[in-house]
């Protein structure tokens, strides 16, 4: 990936005239690229009031299954015909609300590559886990059963995203060889299961302050960013002082 990628995750948050502001006020350049996810009853009003600004549009969750008696979900394959490019797998958010397991998270990536969208696989390790010395393992086996018989040959779009959960919405940024060592780990796994690099993100209280400086460690090639993306002057803002640090080509 020669650009770095810019996520933004909305989560439960924003409203129609929040986002009108959002894209009005937006004001991004060419040397990122941006995504934006939305909660899903805004994704149409997010696509007309994107125009044709260079931005993508997401989502944050998809079904295990393409169709069928699953009152309140949303199947990918209804999300590419509205033309949406990503879809968010796996955020730690649902593992511990929604109780998503490993093998659900399998499923939706089967379904999200069938329908040709990018599946944004989420990863991450517990303020408990890391204390007990326990990331490693937690992240191998997350990737490992994420990617079980997942076969990349037809279509290489995929993403990783490294999000510790305890730092997601805690301001507690992670430390700068933390995030070395799980990105060099997550890239070492795949390197063992596929021979083409899979572009990794960090997510984790990612800011306009922070994110110049976190750009440049290696093996991060973008972000996935929550609170800081709501306001557009913020987001932009990641936008604008990383592109100014990134050095990769
Ligand atoms: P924050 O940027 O609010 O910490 O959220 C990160 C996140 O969960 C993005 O998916």
């Amino acid at each position: 990936m020669s650009k770095p990628l810019i996520v933004a995750n909305w989560k439960m948050n924003g409203s129609l005239e929040g986002l009108k502001d959002f894209f009005e006020k937006l004001d991004l350049c060419e040397y990122a690229e941006a995504v934006v996810l939305p909660p899903a009853v805004y994704i149409r009003d997010c696509i007309s009031a994107i125009g044709n600004r260079a931005i993508a549009v997401g989502i944050q969750n998809i079904w295990t299954e393409d169709a069928g008696a699953f009152t309140g979900e949303i199947s990918a394959s209804m999300l590419k015909a509205l033309n949406i490019q990503y879809v968010i797998i796996g955020h730690s958010e649902r593992r511990q609300y929604m109780y998503e397991n490993d093998k659900q998270v399998n499923d939706k990536i089967h379904l999200a590559l069938k329908a040709e969208l990018i599946p944004i696989i989420c990863i991450g390790e517990t303020l408990k886990e890391r204390e007990n010395g326990q990331t490693d393992l937690v992240l191998k086996e997350q990737l490992n059963s994420a990617f079980e018989n997942i076969n990349l040959d037809n279509q290489k779009n995929i993403i990783v995203a490294y999000e510790p959960v305890w730092a997601i919405g805690t301001g507690l940024t992670a430390e700068k060889n933390k995030i070395l060592d799980a990105h060099s780990l997550i890239k070492e796994t795949l390197e063992t299961i596929y021979n083409f690099n899979i572009p990794i993100l960090y997510g984790g209280s990612v800011n306009a302050d922070n994110a110049a400086s976190l750009i440049n460690i290696e093996n991060v090639d973008g972000f996935l960013v929550g609170g800081a993306s709501l306001k557009s002057e913020s987001f932009c803002q990641i936008v604008k002082n990383i592109t100014k640090n990134f050095e990769r080509s």
